[in-house]
């Protein structure tokens, strides 16, 4: 077994943030979650994270059971793996060392370095990657022969050291035992700071120091301003994109369209311009997803149709269209079939298969069976200024236009609303109530395709 160290203490002062730096997002996920799913993927290989700043935000991002250590001062980054080492078991024999700021890190590059550092058995593995703007990055620096022989900081560069483009990714793999006794011999720098580049030196003095340098660029990209996050931002869009695009999903213009890289969307969808599909949504297969959709936390089933319109924490079922300008609130299940048009709004509500609800409605806090028609301009008043309440409406109502039904109220199987009605109370079963307040007819309208209002003998 291996251990991944994946170093996160950091503040990172230049994001000027208040929020710590791993915990801003990329393709929906905040960094870390990113590095954590690439370790994740890896066989044999168990993340140790070293948090430090702002540490139990961070925590929060992973999962419950990984292991980590935390670092209460910031003393550079050997003095984090320093303490790490400090906790991790006496069976470790090899280690990994990354930083929570690459979120384009792949399970590939950890594996192929992984497998390399067992290959060349030195003490030091070393990825590293030639970048035409090397600016910001440790350089590899290299003798007359063309070895390597350290690490300099991008600050302490000199003369013609500042044209190397050979950087250092912050990625190694370090031989346990080796670290242990290395490590604590390291100078300090300025505010009683430990290196962690300083033992690539260390190692190629005793030969025991191996540079790879192949390293996809794009993949090593450690984000320390928002200019890199907005650059990680595009390249994670595009590799999300690219993998929906080879498994199905068809997108009328990927650099427009924004989906989180834990999103999943099943084959033949369609998905226009300016979507934006956020963490932890799923899609089924065949649906067409118009421009200016935003989908939040929410599942949505096969052949639906959505057009720019929100839908957050909601459970959408299959052949259900929706907009365009619709707003599908939390708590929102829509059955198979439902048709929503515009300007609907729905929250903490479930309408039954077949339901329609056409124009300019709000339905909160409602349970409405199967096949409810919902006429333009219905409103649960579901709010009394201190409480909500519940709206039931019966499989097979017509609910009028312009309805106003004050919660907590019931309208029965099969009844019907006349326009304009304001329902205080119950409405039975199959009866048709009209007015304000609402009150029973004797005559009753009948829907023919429902039997609305038909009263049973
Ligand atoms: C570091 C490397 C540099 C390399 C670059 C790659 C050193 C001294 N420099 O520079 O050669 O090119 O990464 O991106 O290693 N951290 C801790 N505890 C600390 C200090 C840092 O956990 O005490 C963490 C940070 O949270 C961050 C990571 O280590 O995730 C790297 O720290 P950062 O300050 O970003 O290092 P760089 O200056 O980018
Ligand atoms: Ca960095």
């Amino acid at each position: 077994m291996t251990v991944a160290i994946v170093l996160a203490a950091g503040k990172g002062t230049r994001m000027r943030s208040s929020q710590p730096k791993v915990a801003h997002t990329v393709a929906g996920l905040p960094m870390i979650a990113h590095v954590h799913r690439a370790i994740a993927s890896v066989p044999d290989l168990e993340p140790l994270y070293v948090l430090g700043h702002a540490q139990e935000q961070v925590r929060a991002l992973l999962p419950s059971d990984v292991q980590v250590v935390l670092q209460l001062e910031q003393r550079g980054t050997g003095h984090a793996v320093q303490v790490a080492l400090d906790a991790l078991g006496a069976e470790v024999s090899e280690v990994l060392v990354l930083y929570g700021d690459m979120p384009l890190v792949t399970p590939r590059t950890l594996e192929s370095l992984r497998d390399r550092h067992r290959r060349e058995g030195a003490m030091v593995t070393l990825l590293s990657a030639n970048l035409e703007r090397p600016q910001g990055y440790g350089r590899v620096i290299r003798d007359g022969d063309g070895r390597p022989t350290g690490i300099i900081e991008d600050k302490w560069l000199t003369g013609d050291q500042r044209a190397i483009t050979e950087i250092n990714t912050g990625l190694y793999a370090f031989d346990v035992p080796w670290l242990r006794a290395t490590l604590p011999s390291l100078a300090r720098h300025g505010d009683d700071e430990i290196y962690l580049t300083d033992l690539v030196e260390r190692a190629a003095a005793v030969n025991q120091l191996v540079v790879v340098p192949d390293a996809a660029r794009e993949e090593i990209i450690g984000i320390n301003d928002r200019v890199g996050l907005a650059h990680a931002e595009r390249l994670m869009r595009r590799r999300v994109n690219e993998a929906l695009m080879l498994s199905g999903v068809t997108f009328i213009d990927p650099e427009s369209t924004y989906i989180a890289a834990d999103a999943s969307i099943g084959g033949d969808t369609v998905i226009e311009p300016t979507v934006i599909v956020e963490a932890g949504v799923t899609i089924g297969r065949s649906c067409h997803i118009g421009a200016q959709t935003r989908i939040i936390a929410s599942s949505v089933g096969d052949h639906c149709t959505i057009h720019s319109s929100q839908i957050e924490f909601a459970d959408i079922a299959d052949h259900v269209s929706i907009g365009p300008l619709c707003h599908m609130r939390a708590g929102t299940n829509l059955g198979s079939g439902v048709h929503m048009g515009n300007f609907a709004e729905t929250k903490n509500s479930s309408l039954g298969a077949g339901t329609k609800m056409g124009h300019c409605s709000y339905l909160g806090d409602a349970m409405v069976g199967d096949g409810v028609n919902v006429g333009a301009g219905t409103i649960t008043a579901n709010y009394d200024g201190l409480a909500k309440h519940r709206t039931t409406i019966g499989s097979g109502a017509f609910i009028g236009v312009g309805t106003l039904l004050r919660a907590p109220v019931r309208v029965g199987e099969g009844a019907y609303t006349g326009a304009g009605s304001v329902v205080l109370h119950d409405v039975p079963d199959h009866a048709t109530v009209a007015g304000t307040p609402a009150q029973e007819l004797r005559q009753h309208k009948v829907r023919p395709e429902t039997g609305a209002g038909r009263k049973k003998e």
